[in-house]
C-alpha cells in the first residue's frame, strides 16, 4: 500500500512544481514499496539513505531558486527543510531500534509534514516567484 497520497490541498497552484512534488510522493512509495515488498532495498538504511538523497536533491533546487531570486523568506524555508531532513534522520534511529508500527507513525509523520510545508513555504514561494521547474 502507498504510504502517501497526493491530496488536493498540497497543490501550490503551479503545475510543474506539483507535477514535481508528484514525483516526490511517488518517489517516496516506490522506495517503501520496496522495503515492505520483495524489492531491491533491503534495509531500512538503504530506504532512509534512498529517501534522504531524493527529498535533499529537490530541497537543494528550490534553495538554490530562492537564492537566486534573493527570497525574503530563504531563512525560514530552508529552516523547515532542515526540520524534515532531522525528523526523518530521527525516525531511522526509532526504526532501526524498534521496528513494530513503523510504517504507520512514518506515514503520518511526513504526511503531516508535507501537507503543512506544501500548503505554507512553498506556496508562498511560488506564488511569489513562479516555477524553478523550465
Ligand atoms: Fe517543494
Ligand atoms: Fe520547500
Amino acid at each position: 500500500m502507498a504510504l502517501l497520497q497526493w491530496k488536493d490541498q498540497y497543490s501550490v497552484g503551479i503545475e510543474a512544481v506539483d507535477h514535481e512534488h508528484k514525483e516526490l510522493i511517488a518517489l517516496i512509495n516506490r522506495l517503501h514499496d520496496e522495503l515492505t515488498g520483495k524489492g531491491a532495498l533491503s534495509s531500512a538504511e538503504a530506504f532512509f539513505g534512498d529517501l534522504f538523497m531524493g527529498i535533499s536533491a529537490h530541497f537543494a533546487l528550490e534553495e538554490r531558486f530562492m537564492r537566486e531570486h534573493r527570497y525574503d523568506q530563504l531563512g525560514e524555508h530552508k529552516a523547515d527543510h532542515e526540520r524534515l531532513l532531522d525528523e526523518i534522520r530521527d525516525m531511522m534511529d526509532e526504526l532501526v531500534a524498534d521496528e513494530s508500527n513503523a510504517s504507520e507513525d512514518l506515514s503520518a509523520r511526513l504526511d503531516a509534514w508535507f501537507s503543512r510545508h506544501f500548503e505554507t513555504h512553498d506556496a508562498r514561494l511560488h506564488k511569489a516567484l513562479g516555477s524553478h521547474a523550465h
